[in-house]
């Protein structure tokens, strides 16, 4: 397994463009199962997550090809095969189940494996089987695995107990080609749901209300295939910009849709750092003396949980104190562990954690848990008196494109070890 090991203490400069959203893609790609066309997406990050979900769309019959020099992926759904391997793959990535809502939708039937918890909670399916029983499926659990099955799925409306991101994402790609009206209320508004309901637009699907808690979906008989390109990854730009906080540092992002990283501007800013867009540019002074400040992770567009360890990072070198409130998953803080090594001072008292802020981390051995608190690590290594050595690189590959590259081109002393 790989390694990065992090020389602390360089000032960053410079510019790096950041890569498609893997959290929009995912979907989008599970989404391409909605037709018998060629789908092409421009742009796709080359990641761990990516490959997974490719395999499995591979693995049921589907051409999938994959330029990784540009990120061009093609997906042509058109034969699929009754698959009882994909078990596996399934199990591999809670995303997998992202196929569920395409496959009954297009086919009336699918069986995968359930998806387990994993480190960040215990991550149920309950909402979206909800919704699949209320568009007139039949869910079987039997022995790890979920069945559901349909003749006809047919319009429903369906009330979230929790604007849950993944259940949307399926409803809404299940609602599709049901008959009649499907109703989701209080569904999730993250950006990656609206990148979805574009593309599937493009599709020829009919969705409208994104973003407004209440999305609604008319049922048409056929998908066609569709070119299209994801938006960034607003929790990549994020980690950059807390970054430049971390190191004194005034950088530049290109690919940035400034609406979507609202709330992190608006902590950052409130911390004191100074961010401007400049036509597609965001430029991030993190140079000024920063202020602790409170923090609770909340449902977009509240600030997001996948941006709560790299903030933590932040604010353990930011004197004073501050909380940060974890509310959407039940053990997203096993980061605090591995920053304590580095001498982070943080109780965590249930869901929220307080920090303490100290002027400097110290470089450490530190093991990356999941993927954010992998890069919450980089980011403590960043600015760390010392040598910082991350191990189990790859959760951080699951989900940062080349993310040692990209620091290292900005000036940061930042180097893995392939083993
Ligand atoms: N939940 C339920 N029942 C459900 C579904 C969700 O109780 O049926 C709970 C979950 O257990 C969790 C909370 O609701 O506590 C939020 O889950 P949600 O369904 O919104 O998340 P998700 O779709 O599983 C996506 C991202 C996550 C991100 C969350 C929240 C993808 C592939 N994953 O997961 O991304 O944290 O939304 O914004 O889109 C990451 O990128 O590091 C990551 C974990």
């Amino acid at each position: 397994m790989d390694k990065i090991i992090i020389k602390g203490g360089n000032t960053l400069r410079g510019e790096v463009e950041i890569s498609a959203a893997k959290n929009a893609v995912l979907p989008i790609l599970a989404a391409t199962l909605l037709s018998e066309d060629k789908c092409t997406i421009e742009n796709c990050p080359m990641l761990l997550d990516v490959f997974v979900i490719c395999d499995l769309i591979k693995s049921l019959g589907a051409k999938v090809k994959i330029d990784e020099e540009s990120g061009l992926t093609e997906i042509e759904a058109l034969n699929i095969k009754d698959c009882e391997q994909i078990g596996d793959l399934s199990r591999k990535m809670r995303a997998s189940f992202l196929i569920m809502g395409p496959m009954v939708s297009r086919f009336g039937k699918f069986k995968i494996s359930l998806p387990g918890g994993c480190n960040i909670g215990t991550r149920p399916i309950d909402l979206h089987l909800k919704g699949f029983k209320a568009l007139g499926a039949s869910v079987i659990l039997d022995h790890g695995n979920v069945e559901i099955s349909a003749n006809k799925l047919i319009g429903n409306r369906i009330y979230l107990d929790f604007p849950s991101v993944g259940a949307t994402e399926n409803i809404m790609m299940a609602g599709t080609l049901a008959e009649g009206e499907t109703i989701i209320e209080n569904a999730a508004a993250e950006p990656e749901i609206g990148d979805l309901a574009n593309f599937l637009t493009k599709m020829g699907a009919c969705i409208e209300g994104v973003g407004t808690g209440t999305i609604k979906i008319k049922g048409v008989k056929k998908l066609i295939g569709a070119d299209y390109k994801p938006i960034y990854d607003r929790i990549e730009a994020g980690t950059f910009m807390i970054a430049a906080g971390l190191t004194n540092s005034n950088i530049k992002l290109k690919g940035v849709n400034e609406d979507h990283i609202k709330p992190i501007i608006a902590k950052l800013t409130e911390m004191g750092m100074d961010i401007e867009m400049d036509n597609d540019i965001l430029i991030i002074d993190g140079r000024k003396e920063l202020k602790p400040i409170d923090i609770k992770t909340m449902p977009y567009p509240g600030f997001p949980t996948d941006m709560q360890a790299q903030m933590m990072s932040l604010l353990s070198c930011v004197v004073g104190t501050s909380v940060v409130t974890e509310t959407i998953y039940e053990n997203r803080f096993m980061h605090v562990a591995e920053l304590k090594r580095m001498g982070a001072n943080v109780k965590i008292d249930g869901r929220s954690a307080v920090i303490e802020g100290i002027t400097r981390l110290n470089g450490a051995a530190v093991k990356a848990t999941d993927l954010r608190a992998g890069a919450s690590l980089i980011l403590a290594g960043l600015e760390a008196e010392g040598e910082t050595e991350i191990t189990d690189v790859y959760h951080i590959d699951r989900g940062y494109v080349e993310i040692e590259k990209k620091f290292k081109m900005l000036g940061a002393n930042i180097r893995r070890i392939k083993e």
